[in-house]
């Protein structure tokens, strides 16, 4: 199966997730070699309509060390015609005749698949909107996890943070659906739960999951603690306690000896820097895989194209 854009992970079956982690390993020791020019000819546009560190400098890296060549804009919402009224239809259409494959990142939910709808060249969702997704960030949150725990079947996962708009815990948990007894545990304030799409997918598909507003009693048993952003904003507004959601080095101490932990970062408050000394600390190793996953995904739509 070949995927033509990148909108959403449900997109992706476990045969072609599997084919992306070898061609990811096959970049991994291109990277190590200093690159290749196999992919000279070839030009991405990075369209961000909203702030990136890793997404869109991994992805440009992604192709420079493929030989290729891009045309960035980071502060889309000012710096692109939007500004004069001009429809995120009629920019794609455009830059779609400048480059081979745009990676978009939207302020609105939908904005990559209203692309993908007209675009003349695969477009990949770098994040939409608040709740919408991050398929590229599940695609290598779940190399890492497969690298880290050599199985994708039988895991325990924990979800925590800002669920209802975690873009990142919304892709995993369909990506980790796909897998042989998984066991998801969304853990959140009640007002910030994992929304009913995702739980009805999940249902539909007969994978385990509990909902939980306490990490405490659940964290010893898992194999996989992801940790997201709790966005500040929106404790201005609400009075929550978000101490309990928090991992330090007590937590830290509770966990099995081989379960990781990771973040899609950037994190506040909500992983102390205590914990980045600990092995099991895997979110630096996931940035990294960023790189190598973005360059397998790009190098299987260029092939396409
Ligand atoms: N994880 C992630 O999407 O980070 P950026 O916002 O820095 O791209």
């Amino acid at each position: 199966m070949n995927i033509r854009h990148v909108v959403e992970s449900q997109q992706f079956t476990v045969p072609l997730l599997m084919r992306l982690f070898e061609r990811t390993r096959t970049m991994e020791y291109i990277v190590k070699r200093g690159g290749t020019r196999d992919y000279d000819r070839s030009i991405m546009g990075t369209l961000f309509y909203k702030p990136s560190t890793r997404t869109r400098f991994s992805f440009e890296s992604a192709m420079y060390r493929l030989g290729g060549r891009v045309l960035s804009t980071e502060q889309a919402r000012e710096f692109s015609s939007e500004i004069q009224g001009e429809t995120l239809e009629d920019t794609i259409r455009i830059i779609g005749h400048y480059c081979d494959v745009i990676v978009l990142r939207h302020h609105e939910e939908g904005g990559a698949k209203r692309a993908a709808a007209v675009s003349s060249v695969p477009v990949i969702n770098a994040g939409d909107g608040e709740g919408g997704q991050h398929p590229t960030q599940a695609l290598l949150d779940l190399y890492t996890i497969y690298n880290e725990c050599n199985t994708l079947d039988g895991l325990s996962v924990a979800l925590i943070g800002a669920l209802d708009q975690g873009r990142t815990a919304r892709s995993l948990a369909y990506l980790l659906g796909k897998f042989d007894r998984t066991k998801l545990y969304f853990i959140a304030p009640d007002e910030m739960q994992i929304k009913p799409d995702i739980l009805e997918h999940l249902d539909k598909h007969d994978v385990a999951y509990e909902l939980a507003s306490n990490a405490s009693g659940i964290l010893p048993h898992v194999d996989v603690v992801y940790q997201t952003r709790i966005n500040r904003e929106r404790l201005l507004q609400r009075d929550i306690d978000l101490t309990p959601y928090n991992i330090d080095r007590a937590v830290l101490a509770s966990m099995k000896a081989d379960a990781i932990v990771m973040h899609p970062l950037p994190r506040s408050v909500e992983i102390d820097h205590a914990v980045d000394k600990d092995p099991r600390a895997a979110y630096f190793r996931q940035t990294q895989n960023g790189l190598t996953v973005r360059m397998a995904l790009l190098t299987m739509l260029l092939d396409n194209y």
